[in-house]
C-alpha cells in the first residue's frame, strides 16, 4: 500500500514523530518471552568470534556507525572500526584474522557499500546487515541481516533509520557482552522504553524547536555544531541534516578541534549549537562555548538533564549515557527541518539528493 503523509505536511516530520513508536516496535521484536534479549543464535555466535568488528556505511548510516562503534567498544569490548564505505576499498585497513563485517544501510541497496560487501565476501570474510530493507541488495547477499524495523522511510533526509539503527547496535552489543559472560548492569530494553518516552517529550515540543530554528537560522548562512566523544558524533549528524534540507552550511566539530582551525570562521551572530549529554565533557564543551561566544557567535546549546545549566536553549530528559545519541538528534533533526520549512525549501525532497544512492 502506498505511504500516505496523512495530517502532516512533510514525511520528514512524520517520519520523526515515528521514532518513539519504532523504539518500541524494536523492543517487542527484540525480546523473548522471558524479556531477554531475542537474537539469532548464528548471529550471536559471528559476533562473539569476531576479534574485530569492521563497520561500513554512507551518509547518516556512518554517522549511526561511529556511535554504534563506541557502543560495541564500551559494551561488549571488542575493538571496532567504522569506514566510509566509499573510503573503505582506497584505504583498506589491516583486517584482523577473524573479523566481522556489519553493514549499515537503511536501504541496503547504497553502492558503495556493496562494493565492499563483494569484495570482503571473496575474501571469506562474514558479513552482517543491519538494514530497514529484509529482501534487499545488501542484505540477500550478506551471511546474516539485523532488521531495524523502523517502517518505510520516504523523506530523504533519513531520520527514524538512524535511531533505529543505533537502537539495534546497542541491543547487539549488550547481547555480545551477555555471551561473553560480562555481569551487565544494563538492560537495552528497558532503558529503549524511556529513550522513547525521551523522544516523545522532544517531539511534543515543536513551537519551541521551531523558535529556536527562527532565533539561530532564520538568516545566518553558515552554522557550527560542536561536542565531544559520543556527542561530536552527533553533532556530525545534526549538521548534516541541516545541510541536506536547508542548504545551510554546516559542520560538525570536535569541540577540542575548534581552536585548531574552524573558530577562525566564527563571527558576530554566528550560530554554534552545542550538546552535553556526557557528564565527562560537560565542562569541556561549555568551554568551548564561551570561546566562539567571546568572538561573537550565537550560542545554542542542548543538554541534558542534570547536566543543564540556566539559559540552556533544550534540555533533554535523561535516559542512559549509552543512548544518549537517540535522544539528543530529535531536537536537532526537528531544528533542521523547521530552518528548512522557514526557507521554503523542499524539505522531502532537497535538490541534489536521492534517497539512495546506487551507483558508485
Ligand atoms: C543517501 C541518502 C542518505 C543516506 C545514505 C546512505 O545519500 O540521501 O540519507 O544516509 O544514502 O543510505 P543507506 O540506505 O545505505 O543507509
Amino acid at each position: 500500500a502506498d505511504i500516505e503523509k496523512g495530517t502532516y505536511p512533510h514525511f520528514m516530520l512524520k517520519e520523526i514523530d515515528e521514532q518513539p513508536f519504532v523504539m518500541r516496535n524494536i523492543i517487542s521484536k527484540y525480546k523473548d518471552d522471558f524479556d531477554k534479549i531475542k537474537l539469532d543464535e548464528d548471529i550471536r555466535r559471528a559476533v562473539m568470534g569476531a576479534d574485530r568488528i569492521y563497520i561500513v556505511a554512507a551518509g547518516t548510516s556512518y554517522h549511526a556507525g561511529l556511535v554504534g562503534k563506541q557502543m560495541i567498544e564500551n559494551i561488549a569490548e571488542i575493538p571496532v572500526e567504522t569506514h566510509i564505505a566509499s573510503e573503505f576499498l582506497y584505504n583498506m585497513p589491516l583486517v584482523s584474522e577473524n573479523p566481522l563485517f556489519i553493514f549499515l544501510s537503511q536501504s541496503g541497496e547504497t553502492a558503495d557499500s556493496r562494493g565492499v560487501l563483494v569484495n570482503v565476501k571473496e575474501k571469506g570474510f562474514k558479513t552482517l546487515t543491519v538494514t530497514n530493507v529484509p529482501g534487499s541488495t545488501l542484505s540477500r547477499e550478506a551471511d546474516f541481516t539485523l532488521h531495524t524495523f523502523a517502517g518505510p522511510e520516504i523523506a530523504v533526509a533519513s531520520t527514524k533509520a538512524y535511531t533505529a539503527q543505533m537502537a539495534v547496535l546497542a541491543i547487539l552489543a549488550v547481547d555480545t557482552a551477555n555471551a561473553r559472560g560480562k555481569e551487565m548492569s544494563f538492560n537495552p530494553l528497558q532503558e529503549l522504553a524511556i529513550v522513547a518516552n525521551a523522544m516523545e517529550v522532544l517531539t511534543d515540543q515543536k513551537e519551541k524547536l521551531e523558535q529556536v530554528a527562527r532565533d539561530f537560522l532564520s538568516v545566518t548562512r553558515n552554522a557550527f555544531f560542536i561536542g565531544r566523544a559520543a556527542d561530536y558524533y552527533v553533532c556530525l549528524e545534526g549538521a548534516l541534516k541541516l545541510k541536506e534540507i536547508s542548504y545551510i552550511q554546516a559542520e560538525g566539530f570536535a569541540g577540542g578541534e575548534l581552536k585548531h582551525g574552524t573558530i577562525a570562521l566564527i563571527e558576530e551572530g554566528t550560530p554554534v549549537i552545542g550538546l552535553a549529554t556526557q557528564e565527562h565533557v560537560n565542562l569541556s564543551i561549555r568551554g568551548n562555548m564561551k570561546e566562539t561566544v567571546a568572538r561573537g557567535a550565537s550560542p545554542c546549546m542542548i543538554s541534558m538533564e542534570g547536566l543543564d545549566d540556566e539559559g540552556d536553549a533544550v534540555v533533554l530528559p535523561k535516559v542512559h549515557t549509552h543512548l544518549a545519541p537517540l535522544v539528543s538528534v530529535i531536537p536537532m533533526q526537528l531544528i533542521a527541518y523547521y530552518a528548512a520549512l522557514h526557507r521554503e525549501c523542499d524539505v522531502d525532497k532537497p535538490r541534489n539528493l536521492a534517497k539512495s544512492v546506487t551507483v558508485e
